[in-house]
């Protein structure tokens, strides 16, 4: 047994996030987690909301409220939702914890004590009637390079010209609108990360077996233009994590608090805390997974994120750990997905455009999903959804083949012998080669889930699943229960072994579904199968069993035609 520890990237609070976002990181997190549970080991799979930063900010303005108000009603959303998607967190935690605000200084204090902080005074424009510092990207005025006047401080979208906010003619604020702007001056910390760039580099080039799409953003980051550059780690904001050196006053930073991605990272460890808190548990219990002092050297760490994700998880998170010189976990392998469009365009969240998960669940069970999203997870390339590929996926896939084979069996076995696993006769030649592929089968789509090929993994069960009903429809056991009617019970007795081993097989696709065939097949055997033969036995003769309700409906076409008409525009 194995100890597996699974993070996915923590989804921000600012608003209930699309189902692009689920496919880069939560889902194939979950997807994973559940194989590994499967198979016996021992699995810590954490989440949380990350909700600092100027975006949270304005969010919670928005909608009128005290920004800690707003981050606790979105936090219970999330999380409510990750229970309709079925998302097998261990915990989900919130980035503003109070244990990520002690770990956060913690590390701010090990860097300083270690000389890789340094303070670096700034010119940054401040709102006198919003009496805040602004982002770049909350000021915008006129291009001086192209005249177009809704430039951001940052770039101009119009010239694409990468600008500095002084340079914009007319600046105002975005938030309010004002134009009663100033330069002032104010100190920062940096954290020095082109003194660890040997380090991270030798970290980095060990890592052998990553995806090309990890490794090369990595790799761009450490050597691209000037290389690793030192980061500001705080901000001149009133919502985060109060910047402390430890539990001590940091001289000079009154007032400022930690950049929201130098704490977001940190709430992995936070949110193994709050796991321990929740369940009355001792600090050993996390720092088992997390210290490599403390029992966490047996531990393997797998994160999951989108490709945007990646630099802050390959250069500036180690960057934290490794310069705090304390034996902290460092991840083992890191997982991550291109991107998820939607019809022809992007999934937005600021404009609204796609389907969002309540949006999602509001039509159709999480399963439904899980099987479309996993099934076209963005692994080698973007990928997308469409409304006419999700109907012939759940179509064809769940209805046609999986759910059919279960109905077709029930009901004929129900039938003809009775609801219970028919004795008598053997297998014959169609059987053995259908057991023989299967073996090949179930090999193969363990060493897919294993290496998170998620969608190999998927078309290896699909094609496990169109086996068993090749099967059935050339074994015909209707026809041969005329004339032979052990034959047809050998038959009958295989395949309703076979819904349950389909149930476990896929359970981390579509774990409703799963429950519903074991439970429907009147058994808890979810053992993992060793030879496919055994597994076939698990059920004997005698064994009791009950006709599933349809297990996957179809998606008609004027369903379809309706839903893609309902999400074409953006979200109200
Ligand atoms: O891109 C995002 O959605 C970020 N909120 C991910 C943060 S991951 C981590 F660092 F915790
Ligand atoms: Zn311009």
């Amino acid at each position: 047994m194995a100890r597996i520890l699974i993070t996915s990237a923590i989804p921000y609070i600012n608003g209930i996030k699309h189902l692009g976002n689920l496919v880069g990181s939560q889902l194939p997190a979950d997807l994973f987690a559940r194989y590994m549970r499967a198979r016996g080991h021992e699995v810590m799979f954490i989440c949380a909301t990350d909700e600092h930063g100027t975006p949270a900010e304005l969010a919670a303005a928005k909608a009128g409220q005290p920004v800690d108000v707003y981050c606790a009603e979105m936090h219970e959303v999330q999380k409510d939702l990750a229970k309709g998607f079925r998302l097998s967190f261990d915990h989900f935690g919130r980035s503003s914890s109070q244990r990520n605000h002690r770990l956060t200084q913690h590390f701010a204090g090990k860097l300083a004590d270690n000389g890789l902080i340094r303070e670096v005074t700034e010119k940054m424009v401040f709102s006198i009637d919003d009496n805040r510092f602004l982002p770049d990207r909350y000021i915008e005025g006129t291009c001086p390079n192209c005249g177009y006047d809704s430039a951001r401080g940052d770039q101009c979208d119009n010239c694409t010209k990468q600008l500095d906010p002084t340079d914009l003619i007319n600046p105002h604020s975005t938030i309010s609108g004002s134009t009663n702007l100033e330069v002032r001056e104010t100190k920062h910390l940096y954290l020095m990360q082109r003194s660890l760039k040997d380090k991270l580099e030798a970290w980095i080039d060990s890592k052998t077996d990553w995806p090309v799409l990890t490794t090369s953003i990595a790799k761009k980051w450490l050597h691209d233009g000037d290389g690793l550059q030192d980061r500001g780690i705080t901000r001149d904001l009133f919502w985060g994590i109060p910047v402390k050196k430890g539990d001590q006053p940091w001289p000079g930073m009154e007032g400022k608090v930690f950049y929201v991605w130098f704490d977001a990272p940190i709430e992995y460890i936070a949110g193994t805390a709050e796991w321990a808190d929740a369940h009355g548990k001792p600090d050993a219990e996390w720092e088992r997974w997390w210290r490599t002092d403390k029992g966490a050297s047996d531990v393997t760490y797998y994160q999951f994120m989108g490709k945007d994700n990646v630099p802050f998880h390959t250069l500036s998170f180690p960057a934290t750990i490794l310069g705090s010189g304390e034996p902290w976990k460092l991840v083992d392998y890191l997982k991550s997905f291109n991107y998820l469009n939607y019809d022809g365009g992007q999934f937005s969240t600021s404009r609204g455009r796609g389907v969002f998960m309540d949006q999602a669940l509001s039509i159709l069970p999480s399963d439904y999903w899980r099987w479309w999203l996993l099934s076209h997870a963005p692994e080698s390339s973007d990928s997308e959804f469409t409304w006419e590929n999700f109907q012939g996926s759940v179509n064809k896939d769940l209805a046609d083949v999986l759910g059919n084979f279960v109905s077709r069996i029930t009901k004929f076995c129900a039938a003809k012998f009775g609801p219970a696993i028919p004795a008598g006769g053997s297998y014959d030649d169609r059987a053995l080669a259908l057991i023989a592929d299967l073996e090949t089968r179930v090999r193969a789509y363990e060493t897919h889930m294993q290496e998170m090929e998620v969608r190999k993994a998927a078309s290896e069960l699909r094609a496990i699943w169109v086996a068993g009903n090749e099967y059935l429809q050339s074994a015909a056991p209707w026809t041969a229960f005329k004339t032979d009617p052990e034959a047809a019970a050998a038959i009958v007795r295989l395949s309703l072994n076979l819904v349950r081993l389909y149930a476990v097989l896929s359970e981390p696709f579509i774990p409703d579904a799963a429950a519903t065939m074991l439970k429907d097949m009147g058994t808890d055997n979810r053992t993992w199968p060793g030879p496919v033969a055994e597994a076939l036995e698990a059920l004997p003769s005698g064994h009791a069993f009950a006709v599933p309700e349809v297990l996957f409906r179809k998606i008609a076409d004027e369903e379809r035609e309706e839903w893609s008409k309902r999400f074409a525009g953006t979200r109200g």
